[in-house]
């Protein structure tokens, strides 16, 4: 296939033609929102941000061994450009790729990644199960709690937001405000 510019609407078919998992495509739609806002933010290209964030695990499911490798021939194949697919593959610097993050697009979704499961364990627990009355308080006081949402990555996080040179407490209000705008679609409007 010739490469060009992938929609939004191609993005999502293509993840779902990969992904079935509910978790994993809320995972991805979580990361989608939070790209859209840091590249309004930024004057950035939205649409370009969040489709890279959108299938930024695309081979995840699939092919869990071969994360950030297989990747790349699944959007070869589908005719996406080479700069959509470096970005998707260098979120797992130091992980699954050494593709270090150089751009802002790709030091944001590095960032952002790890951060949106620490938000989403943070509001599940909270009496409301949602990410709408939460602030970033909620979730640094559980930064230093290694049993809390155990798998995320703190250190990524805190890598992130030095690449980025913006404040933690920063990123992570940023992240909640995201999310809350698609509170719904990514199952953290809990019972409000
Ligand atoms: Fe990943
Ligand atoms: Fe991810």
């Amino acid at each position: 296939m010739e490469t060009h510019i992938p929609t939004r609407q191609e993005a999502f078919e293509l993840l779902c033609k990969y992904n079935s998992n509910e978790s994993l495509i809320k995972h991805a739609l979580a990361v989608e929102v939070v790209m859209r806002y840091m590249a309004r933010k930024y004057g950035e290209n939205e649409e370009k941000w969040g489709i890279i964030g959108l299938v930024h695990d695309l081979d995840y499911e699939r092919y869990p061994d071969e994360h950030c490798r297989k990747s790349p021939e699944l959007l070869r194949n589908a005719g996406w450009p080479e700069e959509y697919i470096r970005a998707v593959v260098s979120h797992g610097w130091g992980i699954c790729s050494d593709v270090e993050p150089l751009s802002g697009l790709e030091k944001t979704l590095y960032a952002v990644d790890e951060l949106t499961g620490l938000v989403v364990t943070s509001a599940l627990v909270r009496p409301s199960r949602s990410v709408l009355d939460m602030e970033a308080s909620s979730v640094k006081k559980k930064w230093k709690d290694k049993r809390f949402a155990a798998g995320v990555n703190r250190e990524v996080i805190e890598k992130g937001a030095a690449l980025l040179g913006v404040d933690l407490t920063q990123l992570i209000t940023d992240t909640i405000l995201a999310m809350r705008t698609k509170a719904r679609e990514i199952g953290l409007e809990g019972n409000l």
